[in-house]
């Protein structure tokens, strides 16, 4: 049947459910667990305060609480130490801060290398860059299964590579990158290594010693946390080549008139006052995560996967982009318009993305206008996946 026993710890599932939903739009945003709600509540109730600022009980309790959000991450990632951990608004901030704080680096004809799949957030911030360098944005292509292909990348990344930015896992194709390989190729040529990790934190890939990347990104509000909260990983020898880039209270060590003296990282590069409620909440979050039994979770959102897929090619028609591996799936049915479809899903309750994905380039290489994407979190259950396939038959039978 496959239940899953952390349904009831998000209250919205039952919500959603008596309102007919079905929900299979988690890799947009993850519904919330119980305990950030509390977090949340219990921050607000009990006093807000800022935080490194002022010395009063209400602002050390609220500090402590933030830097220990910064510790739980830390420990969580397997990062050297709090310090490599930049609480940011959003993974998006997080991608942006990179290319602006890498940019005195980049100069003429250097290049930065991107891959043919990335979401928006982690093309434009480089393509940007490399505009305003006068730098190339290199463009990795992909292998039929729709992962980086490592040959070409090896002849890609060379010399004047300066930063290879790349996603862990795709949120349109739902494949694993080969990142033990080709982080490596672009770490030879002394370049830096971003990896975003906004899609694979959440299914169980969250091992920096394993990545062994420069700067590792991720997204609260897709790891069941709230939104506005983002998170940048740093290697201490790569957080101090980064300029700071937003200016103003607490990032400041001494500041006159003409000068001033910034903080390094992290608060260096967390200007003004920070989400303190979300990443209260995200570390409470984090505690919720660290209570399920991990494994269990990520069988369970395989097993889940591998019905999806079976699914999907059981029915006539239907083009899956990419071979998924994890999480979600793509696709379009032969005949019709992804809009369409997805007008008659969601008229019948099921909650799925339909476009482009941020990923408009991606679309354009696969010759594919947009199309229909189910993503799942570890509360959805065989039920879920049921009532989408009987919506997703009812309305092919209208539209064929
Ligand atoms: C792979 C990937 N990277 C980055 C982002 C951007 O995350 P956010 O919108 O939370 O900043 C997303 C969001 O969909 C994503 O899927």
């Amino acid at each position: 049947m496959l239940l899953s026993p952390w349904r009831t710890d998000f209250p919205a599932l039952a919500v959603l459910e008596a309102q007919g939903q079905t929900y299979l739009d988690s890799a947009a945003t993850a519904q919330k667990p119980q305990a950030l709600i509390d977090a949340l509540c219990g921050y607000y109730v009990s006093g807000a305060a800022n935080v490194h600022r002022a010395q009063h009980l209400t602002a050390e309790r609220a500090t402590r609480a933030f830097e220990g959000t910064r510790e739980r991450l830390a420990t969580w990632l397997g990062a050297a130490a709090p310090d490599e951990i930049i609480l940011t608004r959003g993974a998006t901030e997080a991608l942006n801060l990179l290319a602006y704080g890498l940019e005195h680096l980049i100069e003429r004809d250097d290049e930065l290398v991107v891959s043919a799949l990335e979401h928006h957030a982690n093309l434009l911030p480089w393509q940007q860059l490399a505009l305003r360098r006068g730098a190339r944005l290199v463009v990795l292509p992909l292998d039929t299964s729709g992962c980086i292909d490592l040959s070409a990348a090896a002849r890609l990344i060379g010399p004047r590579t300066r930063v290879l930015a790349v996603s862990q896992l795709s949120n349109v194709l739902g494949t694993w990158q080969p990142l033990d390989r080709l982080l490596p190729l672009a770490s030879a040529q002394g370049a830096l290594t971003v990896v975003d990790g906004a899609q694979g934190v959440v299914h169980g890939r969250s091992d920096l010693a394993a990545l062994a990347c420069d700067f590792y990104v991720l997204s609260s509000h897709k790891l069941y946390g709230p939104e506005g909260v983002g998170v940048l990983y740093g290697r201490r020898s790569a957080l101090a080549r980064l300029r700071h880039w937003q200016f103003g209270g607490e990032m400041v060590r001494e500041a006159d008139f003409q000068t001033a003296v910034f903080h390094p990282a992290p608060l260096g590069f967390e200007a003004g006052t920070p989400p303190i409620a979300g990443v209260i909440a995200l570390g409470a979050t984090l505690d919720y995560l660290q209570t399920m039994d991990r494994s269990a979770m990520l069988s369970h959102e395989q097993a889940l996967h591998r019905r999806l897929l079976q699914e999907l090619s059981a029915r006539e028609g239907v083009r899956l982009l990419g071979t998924p591996q994890a999480a979600l799936a793509s696709f379009t049915v032969e005949g019709v318009h992804h809009a369409d479809l997805a007008h008659l899903l969601v008229e019948q309750g099921i909650a799925v993305r339909s476009g482009t994905h941020c990923a408009m380039p991606l679309f354009r290489q696969l010759g594919t206008a947009g199309a229909i994407r189910l993503s799942l979190g570890l509360y959805n259950d065989g039920n879920d996946l049921d009532r989408a396939f009987d919506a997703l038959d009812r309305a092919l039978e209208i539209l064929l």
